[in-house]
Formats: C-alpha cells, sequence, structure tokens
C-alpha cells in the first residue's frame, strides 16, 4: 500500500450528493482507488469487523454487487435489504425508523430509494454515514465518481473535455450528478435528449447559478448521427442540444449571446465522449418509440470524427446501444462497470476513516452548504410528489433555499426541485401580497418576517389577511435601485 494517496475530510461523513465531496475529497478517492488498482492485495483485511448495510428499495445489479464486493474484498461484513418486500417497509415502517435502527447494525450504509431526497432524509436519521446510491430521478454520486474515474482514466483531463449526456436527460440521476460534477471541473456539456426528455429547468438553474455555466443553443452538427432520421434528412437540423461552458469573469459579457444557434465545435472528436443513458420507465418515461432518442450503432460511429471519442453508460443498457459496438476499442462502458469495485472501496475506505491512526468514526452531522438564502420556516410544501418530503411528512423537516428566477421560488433542498412562492406574508403586518412587491419595499422585510405562500388560499389559512392592490403605492419609499429583495437581503447579487 503506498502510503502517499490522499486524505480526505470524509471520515464520518454521509454522500447524498457531490456536493458533499469537495474538489480535494474526489482527489484523494481517486487516488486511493489508484492505489487500489496498483496494490488491491494490501487492501484486503483492512476492514476486518466492519459493517456495510445495503439498503435498496430499487433494483440494481452494478451499484449493490460492486459496493458489497468493495466492502468484502476490504474485509468487511455486508447485511443487506436488496429485496424490500422482505424487510417491514411492507409493514407500513418509514425510512427514518429503519435507518435509525438498521444503523445500530453497521458502520456505513448504502441506499437506494424510490423517492427523490430520501438519501438526505436518511443521513438525516441515521446513526453511521450514508452512501447515495440513487435517489429516485435526483442524483446518484458514487456512479458519477466512477464515471469521472473513467473519463479522466481516458482522456487524461476533464478540463476543457466535451462531454455528450445523451437520452433519458429528465428522469436520468446519472446525468443530473455528472452534469454537475463536469461543470465543476470545467468540461462542457452538451445535452442530447430524446424527445420529450430534455434536461429539468431546475438542473439547469442549479448550473447557471451554483457553477456559473453559459448555456447556449447549438447546432448538433456531427452528433446529429445519433439520430438516424435527422442525418438522412437534415444534417444541421437544431435538435435540442444545450452547450455549457465555465463562465470566466471576462467572459461575462457574452451572456447576451444565451439563446442564440451556433454550430457545435467538435469536429475530430479528439475531446469527445458519448454518455448514453437508458428511457427511465420506471420513473414515467414512455418505453420505446415516443418520437427520436439518441441511438449508437456501429454505422452511426463510422465517420472519420468519431474515431477517438469515447462512450460510456452507466449500464443497464435497453436498446438505445447496440452490442456491435462492444468490442470497439471507443466502448469504456464495461471498464467503467468495473471500476465500480476499487473506487467504492476507495469511498469505503476513506468514510470509515481507514487511513487515519484511529478509525473512529464517529458521524458527522450532515449539512449543505448554499450559495443563497435558507428558508427553514414550516407551512410550505415542495410540488414534487416524489419528493421524501410528500412521502414521508412525519419525519420530513422541509428546507429550502430561496432563489429568484424572474419570480421567487424555493429550492427544495431535498429533491433540488423548484416551487413558486407567488404570494409572500409579512408576520408582523399579517398582509400577504404577490412575493414581487418584496422588491418594492423600503425598509426592506426582514427574512424571518417573510412567509412564502403558492396560493391565497394557503395564505389565508394561515392567518394571512391580503393586502390592498395599492399595497406597493402606499409604501413611503420604494426601492428603485434596481437590486430585488433577494439581492438585498442576501447581500449579494444572485
Ligand atoms: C443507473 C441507475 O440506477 O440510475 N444504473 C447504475 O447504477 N449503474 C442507470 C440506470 O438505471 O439507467
Amino acid at each position: 500500500m503506498n502510503d502517499n494517496h490522499g486524505v480526505s475530510q470524509l471520515a464520518g461523513r454521509s454522500i447524498i450528493s457531490l456536493d458533499d465531496l469537495s474538489l480535494n475529497d474526489i482527489q484523494a478517492v481517486f487516488e486511493t482507488a489508484d492505489d487500489i488498482n496498483a496494490n488491491m492485495q494490501s487492501y484486503f483485511g483492512k476492514a476486518t469487523g466492519k459493517i456495510a448495510a445495503t439498503l435498496f428499495y430499487e433494483p440494481s445489479t452494478r451499484t449493490r454487487l460492486s459496493f458489497e464486493a468493495a466492502m468484502q474484498r476490504l474485509g468487511g461484513g455486508v447485511i443487506s435489504t436488496w429485496d424490500v418486500n422482505a424487510a417491514s417497509v411492507v409493514k407500513g415502517e418509514s425510512l427514518a425508523d429503519t435507518v435509525r435502527v438498521v444503523g445500530a447494525y453497521g458502520d456505513v450504509m448504502v441506499i437506494r430509494h424510490t423517492s427523490d431526497g430520501a438519501a438526505k432524509l436518511a443521513a438525516e436519521y441515521s446513526p453511521i454515514p450514508v452512501i447515495n446510491a440513487g435517489d429516485g430521478g435526483h442524483e446518484h454520486p458514487t456512479q458519477t465518481l466512477c464515471d469521472l474515474y473513467t473519463l479522466r482514466e481516458h482522456h487524461g483531463s476533464l478540463k476543457g473535455l466535451n462531454v455528450a449526456l445523451c437520452g433519458d436527460l429528465q428522469n436520468g440521476r446519472t446525468v443530473h450528478s455528472l452534469a454537475f460534477a463536469l461543470a465543476r471541473f470545467g468540461a462542457n456539456i452538451i445535452f442530447v435528449p430524446g424527445d420529450g426528455k430534455e434536461i429539468p429547468e431546475y438542473v439547469l438553474r442549479r448550473l447557471k447559478r451554483s457553477y456559473n455555466a453559459h448555456i447556449q443553443r447549438e447546432r448538433l452538427g456531427i452528433l446529429s448521427a445519433l439520430f438516424e432520421e435527422v442525418a438522412r434528412s437534415d444534417e444541421s437540423a437544431t435538435v435540442d442540444a444545450i452547450y455549457i461552458t465555465p463562465r470566466e469573469p471576462h467572459q461575462l459579457a457574452m451572456s447576451s449571446i444565451e439563446g442564440t444557434t451556433v454550430e457545435f465545435r467538435v469536429n475530430n472528436g479528439e475531446s469527445l465522449s458519448l454518455y448514453v443513458t437508458r428511457r427511465q420507465t420506471e420513473r414515467g418515461s414512455g418505453a420505446s418509440s415516443g418520437g427520436r432518442y439518441p441511438t449508437l450503432t456501429a454505422n452511426s460511429l463510422k465517420g472519420i470524427e468519431f474515431k477517438n471519442i469515447s462512450i460510456l453508460h452507466p449500464l443497464p443498457r435497453v436498446d438505445e446501444l447496440s452490442p456491435e459496438v462492444d468490442d470497439d476499442p471507443r466502448s469504456l462502458y464495461f471498464r467503467q462497470a468495473a471500476i465500480g469495485i476499487p473506487i467504492r472501496m476507495s469511498l469505503l475506505w476513506h468514510v470509515l476513516g481507514l487511513g487515519d491512526e484511529t478509525t473512529v468514526t464517529t458521524k458527522k452531522p450532515y449539512t449543505q452548504e448554499i450559495l443563497g438564502l435558507f428558508y427553514l420556516h414550516s407551512g410550505f410544501d415542495c410540488s414534487n410528489q416524489m419528493c421524501i418530503t410528500n412521502q414521508e411528512r412525519r419525519f420530513a423537516n422541509p428546507q429550502f433555499e430561496v432563489v429568484k428566477d424572474g419570480e421567487y421560488k424555493l429550492r427544495c433542498l431535498y429533491c433540488d426541485q423548484e416551487t413558486p412562492g407567488t404570494y409572500a406574508g409579512n408576520t408582523e403586518s399579517k398582509f400577504y401580497y404577490p412575493s414581487e412587491l418584496l422588491d418594492r419595499f423600503l425598509p426592506t422585510v426582514r427574512p424571518e418576517h417573510v412567509r412564502f405562500f403558492q396560493s391565497q388560499e394557503a395564505a389565508e389559512s394561515a392567518g394571512f389577511k391580503r393586502a390592498s392592490d395599492k399595497w406597493d403605492s402606499y409604501q413611503s419609499k420604494a426601492n428603485d435601485s434596481g437590486k430585488d429583495w433577494l439581492d438585498m437581503v442576501s447581500g449579494s447579487a444572485q
């Protein structure tokens, strides 16, 4: 074992989103994975006496088996509920109770669940660290580590690499986590969705807001080969593809070109990766034929411009990736699946603190860093019905970030989706009004005095009275500074 491999801050921590890992943590996980690849045997037996609990509320092959194999290669044990029909959930047990119970049996918990945000809720209740192995259509951070490691191994660097995320971008959790990671590492992302499977607006907004990404509409260019019917008819067809590149301060002036159509710039594919995904039928994506869907075949990749690309797929595949390309040296997806072992061994190693002098792993509380304003008041519901806050109402404690995107919205800190806060009420005056009026008031209404509501009925049932339509004109001083309420109370431009 090489003792010089990276030091992370991951001991005792839950990993719910890739955002929970600093660049240094990711580097450390990769360095340990490199060392595991080179010296696998020296890691055997290092986790003797430790137990990983794998709680899988959804089917899994790669993620569960590679986590379990990883733990066993480290010498630890595994307890598993891979068939939830055999667990107390069928008797109506809540996730919160299950993780409190299972947390007493193991040292680390790996969880996959049908609800968006379930892993965060689990981390809040579990006495041991929780690793998210996929929460609904939301995120899948450990798959992203496998994806990034594969890309890094093949292409050397992620910076400047062009990655075309193809297929079901709406419901594909691997796509969401990978997009955030690629933006962080300075890769360019091209979204190539199937018809009706576009990347959700909330993902795009988070990319813009948190990663300073610049988004513009593109022609498909060489990527039209992924759509046979487009290639046959019109090579320059504009299909929904969106190009993101990290926005350097000097590029800010370019934001005026957002929305314009420009040519996709990769000509020879020397730095292009195609990340292909299946339709997520279990999350409501139609099984087949409903419109165009990017598909890879030997034929679609025969052009010289694809000579040096790489092909990734989180697997399982259905019909979007032909087995004809399996033996092609550009195809990395089985390597990507195999990388699950060193990456997950490395993750368990770091989370269990096995590299530390004392392998004590007191669980650290799960905290999220957000750029903007927290909204922690009760009485506002996330509008995403698949969000765990709507599934486990007795245990979830809804938390939001206030964002302004034309209108005021509350971004759920469990599932990331945004719900309009159409009305705002002032807890001092007990009046409510359309929330855009907040921007006009001086003195600024203090955040602790603001309650958001989705509807007038919600405001009224909370005991607030509708302010007159002329409310803003009664204000002695209107805010004409051009700054909005959120700018003023956050103390910085959003
Ligand atoms: C993915 C998942 O479960 O989200 N599979 C995986 O973990 N490798 C992708 C998928 O199911 O399409």
